[in-house]
């Protein structure tokens, strides 16, 4: 495997993102997330992309979690820009155009659990084992997780977690609703770009702005998130990928969406 900390394969209209660091269990350091950073933009400005997948190099770790080696030696100050990077980071994951499906394929720890829980959805493989384990270091999450796997899980199951620094297993973390999907680790990928590429045909606009609205609607009351539900709707209505889609219905064939 090369020696880039981010690889980026293009199989249009899919994107593999993998953290590549598999000594260190794709520990995220700051040079990782910098470089994810970088992919990210990449894959966001590519027209050719619909759907992207991240996931970790290896058999062994998805990611386990933000690097320990380089975080024992920051100050206050340099802790806080740190946590600060991976929010920023991870919420240009979230906040991508396209869907980003976590194809966690071992330890997601720490940070690696946070970096899974911002993307759309998680699939697992069976060996897979999810955690946040940051108050056994005397530290607590800073990746956005005290905030998210609240909103995935609930709030008790989350700081249950959070409080007590335990794994879960994938089945676990399938029955509280935190992953969509487990399979055998050699079958992770191929049902990882199965659902990837039946997304990918849907119409992009329609999918995009789903995207946003789920995340955004997420925290506004029901009745203005309706609102701008609504709004929305109008927004695809004039896309040619609106006629199209219904064009195609109509027509008995399968739609070519452009993404216009
Ligand atoms: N940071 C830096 N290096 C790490 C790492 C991490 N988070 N996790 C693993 N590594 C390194 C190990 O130091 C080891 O390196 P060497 O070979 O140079 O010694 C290598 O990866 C392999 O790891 P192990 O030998 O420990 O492998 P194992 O199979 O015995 O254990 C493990 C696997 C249970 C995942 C264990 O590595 C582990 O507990 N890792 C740390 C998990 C953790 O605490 N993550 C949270 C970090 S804090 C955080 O993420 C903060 C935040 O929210 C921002």
């Amino acid at each position: 495997m090369s020696e880039e900390l981010v690889m980026l394969e293009k199989e249009a209209p899919l994107a593999l993102i993998t953290i590549n660091r598999p000594k260190a269990l794709n520990a995220l350091n700051s040079k990782v997330l910098k470089a994810l950073s970088e992919t990210l933009d990449r894959v966001n400005d590519d027209e050719e992309i619909r759907v992207v997948v991240i996931t970790g190099a290896g058999e062994k770790a998805f990611v386990a979690g933000a690097d320990i080696a380089e975080m024992s030696e920051m100050t206050p100050l340099e802790g806080a820009n740190f946590s600060r990077l991976g929010q920023l980071v991870f919420k240009k994951v979230e906040e991508l155009k396209k869907p980003v499906i976590a194809a966690v394929n071992g330890f997601a720890l720490g940070g690696g659990s946070e970096l899974a829980l911002a993307c759309d959805f998680i699939y697992a493989s069976e060996n897979a084992k999810f955690g946040l384990p940051e108050v056994t270091l005397g530290i607590m999450p800073g990746f956005g997780g005290t905030q998210r796997l609240p909103r995935l899980i609930g709030k008790g199951r989350a700081k249950e977690l959070i409080f007590t620094g335990k794994m879960i297993s994938a089945k676990e973390a399938l029955e509280m609703g935190m992953v969509n999907r487990v399979v055998p680790q050699e079958q992770l990928m191929d049902a990882v770009k199965e659902v990837a590429s039946g997304i990918a045909k849907n119409g992009p606009i329609a999918v995009s702005i789903a995207k946003g609205l789920v995340d955004v609607g997420y925290d506004l009351p029901l009745d203005d998130g309706c609102l701008m539900e609504s709004k929305s709707f109008g927004v695809c209505a004039s896309t040619e990928d609106k006629r199209e889609g219904m064009k195609a219905f109509l027509e008995k064939r399968k739609p070519v969406f452009k993404g216009r």
